[in-house]
C-alpha cells in the first residue's frame, strides 16, 4: 500500500512562491488500477515525480507499506519496486533496448523471454533487442519500450505518464490486458483518454495541484461524463 500525506510542491519563479501541490493526500491499495486525470497542468506528471523522487516535495510524506520512502533517492526507490515510465520518454546514450530490459529485470534475458515481454506491447524483439535507446526510435516505440521495462521489472508500484501518447490504436487494445500483467502491485496511470479511464478500478481527478474528486471507476467515470468543463476544473 502507498500513501502520500499532506504532501506539498512549490517553487520559486520570479521571486514569487507558486503552490504546485497543495496538501494531497491519497491511499493506493494493492492490486488496483488508479488513473489520475485533470487538465494539462494540474500537477499530475509532478506528483508522479515525487513518488519516484526525481523531483523533490517541499513537505509532507510518501509511504511504502508501512515504510517513509520521501528521503530515499531515486536508485534506492527503484530498488523497492518503484517504476516510473516518463510522459515524454528519456532516451540513453549507448544503451541498447536489450540492455535496458537486463538493466530492469537485474538478470539476462534470452531471446526468447525478449520476445515474451516485447510481444506483450506489440514490438518483435528481433527488430527491437539490439537497436540503440536514441532519438532514431520514433516516439510510439520509445513508449512501448518504457511498458516493456515495467513488464521486465516487475516491481510492485508501477507508474506510467499518458502510456497511450503518441501511440497507434494497437495500445487501446492491448493496454487492458498489459496492466493484467501487472496485477499485484499498485498501478498508477495518468491519463486524458476515456477508454483508458474505463478499466480503472479507481479514478482521482487533480485540479490546481488538488484533489478535487476520487471515487470508483464507474461512478467517477458518470460524474466526469456529464461535467461541464468548468467542473473538471473544480469549479
Ligand atoms: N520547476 C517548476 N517551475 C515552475 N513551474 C513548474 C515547475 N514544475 C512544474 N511546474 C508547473 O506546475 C504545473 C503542473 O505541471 P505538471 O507537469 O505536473 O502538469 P500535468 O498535470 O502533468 O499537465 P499535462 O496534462 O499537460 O501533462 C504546470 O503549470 C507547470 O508549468
Ligand atoms: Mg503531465
Amino acid at each position: 500500500m502507498l500513501k502520500i500525506k499532506n504532501l506539498n510542491y512549490s517553487v520559486e519563479e520570479n521571486s514569487m512562491k507558486k503552490d504546485i501541490l497543495k496538501d494531497i493526500n491519497l491511499t493506493f491499495e494493492d492490486n488496483k488500477l488508479y488513473v489520475i486525470t485533470g487538465h494539462n497542468g494540474s500537477g499530475k506528471s509532478t506528483l508522479l515525480k515525487i513518488i519516484m523522487g526525481i523531483v523533490q516535495k517541499s513537505s509532507g510524506q510518501i509511504v511504502l507499506d508501512g515504510e517513509d520512502i520521501s528521503n530515499l533517492s531515486i536508485t534506492e526507490r527503484g530498488r523497492k519496486g518503484i517504476c516510473y515510465a516518463f510522459q515524454q520518454p528519456v532516451t540513453f546514450k549507448g544503451l541498447k533496448v536489450k540492455d535496458l530490459l537486463d538493466i530492469a529485470a537485474g538478470q539476462n534475458h534470452n531471446l526468447s523471454q525478449m520476445c515474451d515481454i516485447l510481444s506483450k506491447v506489440g514490438l518483435c524483439a528481433k527488430d527491437y533487442i539490439n537497436r540503440f535507446l536514441d532519438d532514431k526510435l520514433s516516439g510510439g516505440e520509445l513508449k512501448r519500450i518504457e511498458l516493456a521495462q515495467a513488464l521486465a521489472r516487475g516491481g510492485k508500484l508501477n507508474m506510467f505518464d499518458e502510456p497511450e501518447a503518441g501511440i497507434d490504436l494497437w495500445s487501446f487494445e492491448n493496454l487492458t490486458s498489459l496492466f493484467d500483467n501487472l496485477k499485484g502491485g499498485i498501478t498508477i496511470v495518468v491519463s486524458h483518454q476515456k477508454r483508458i479511464l474505463e478499466i480503472a478500478d479507481e479514478i482521482i481527478l487533480l485540479s490546481d495541484g488538488q484533489v478535487v474528486m476520487q471515487g470508483s471507476g464507474k461512478k467517477m467515470l458518470s460524474l466526469l461524463d456529464d461535467k461541464s468543463c468548468g467542473r473538471l476544473r473544480g469549479n
